[in-house]
């Protein structure tokens, strides 16, 4: 059996526990290609998992990574429009970067979890063209922030143009990706939230009308200001339990919130269920890994159709903040740990 090389999880924990090792390569089932890998990546969950804290949703692969870029070098039987040489992009529900094989289950058992790999099978309905001016690495992270936050935005909160959002961590790959696709919706007020000056800036040039350092001032009591009392129609909200009261009150009457994270804490000691029925607010959680292989195939469709020509034209700029080689995987994730990144951290993969 050929094999590929992969990023191991030797030891669940730090980051250190991470190391290159080597993988039988995948074969692609009848719908599926076969892709050799040039650059994926970096996702919160991807260290949450990791260090054994994301519950991976059934039917999911228990292996680490979900937006990859690379091209195609086989295809299954059933493949009708990629062939093989295309350059594409993707998002999975997990084991973006290794497939998960019965072969592999003896590693699994024994602690080593695959995380990166050379190669991964992608069902061809979830495979994304990567417009020809546009490089591995920012196709790499492209899928996960964009579907994310299109989805929240306009399939979840249902943001009208002229309607006012509140986009919380805005200089996350998230958030900058929010950000501009409220701007491309046309919406009032985009109220950023960061917690450094230069991550303000971020989100102002890419499309905030307003940024607030919420670690210098009450972000409630800036909307407040803000908004003349009125309150925002929509949030995007990764942070939970300490952002709670001050989500509920920065919503104003009939305001819709996503939750999508939980970067704050999830449990809450209080909470008064009163603003819920008198503003007539409505709040919803969401995993998109957890999500139908047939639910991320329309939101694909959906992405494609609407934000990848504003990828190609320019119009959209997916911020990479550092490109990693993936001999330096552990570097990359500390990067993260640490709330550097300003947009999105991509690991290439190297001939080493
Ligand atoms: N549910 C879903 O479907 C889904 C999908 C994708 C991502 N997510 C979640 O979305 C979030 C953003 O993802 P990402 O990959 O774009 O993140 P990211 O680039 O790693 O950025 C996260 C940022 O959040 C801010 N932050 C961290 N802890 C915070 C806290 N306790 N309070 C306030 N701000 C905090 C930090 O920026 P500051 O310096 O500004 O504090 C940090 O840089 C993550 O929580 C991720 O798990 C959810």
């Amino acid at each position: 059996m050929p094999s590929m090389r992969v990023v191991e999880v030797k030891k669940p924990g730090s980051a250190d526990g991470l190391a290159l090792g080597t993988a039988d390569k995948p074969l692609p089932n009848r719908n599926d290609l076969l892709v050799k890998v040039h650059s994926f990546a970096l996702n919160r969950m991807d260290i949450m998992q990791r260090d054994g804290k994301y519950p991976v949703p059934p039917g999911a692969s228990p292996i680490l990574g979900v937006e990859f870029a690379g091209v195609v070098e086989a295809a299954g039987d059933g493949v009708t429009k990629a062939k093989v040489g295309d350059r594409i992009c993707g998002l999975l529900s997990g084991g973006c970067y290794a497939e998960v094989r019965t072969e592999l289950s003896a590693d699994l058992v024994s602690g080593h979890i695959l995380t990166s790999s050379q190669y991964v099978l992608v069902p061809e309905d979830l495979a994304i063209p990567i417009p020809d001016n546009v490089s591995f690495e920012k196709a790499a992270a492209f899928p996960e922030a964009q579907f994310t936050a299109y989805q929240a935005l306009f399939w979840i909160n249902d943001l009208k143009e002229g309607e006012d959002v509140l986009i919380h961590a805005g200089a996350s790959g998230v958030g900058l990706a929010a950000i501009q696709l409220a701007k491309w919706k046309r919406a009032g007020r985009i109220i950023a939230t960061a917690g450094t000056a230069s991550k303000l800036k971020h989100c102002k040039e890419h499309g905030a009308t307003h940024a607030i350092n919420y670690k210098e001032e009450s972000f409630k009591e800036k909307i407040n200001e803000i908004t003349e009392g009125k309150g925002v129609n929509c949030i995007v909200d990764f942070i939970g339990a300490t952002y709670w009261n001050d989500n509920i009150a920065s919503l104003g009457r009939d305001g819709r919130m996503v939750l999508l994270g939980f970067l704050g804490g999830m449990k809450l000691d209080q909470f008064d269920l009163s603003p819920l029925l008198l503003k007539r607010l409505k709040i919803e959680g969401s995993t998109l890994r957890s999500r139908s292989e047939e639910y991320t195939a329309r939101l694909r469709t959906a992405v494609v159709k609407d934000v990848l020509p504003m990828l190609a034209s320019g119009a959209l700029d997916v911020r990479i903040c550092k490109v990693f080689p993936w001999t330096e995987i552990v570097d990359a994730h500390k990067y993260m740990e640490g709330n550097h990144n300003e947009g999105k951290i991509v690991v290439t993969i190297t001939s080493e």
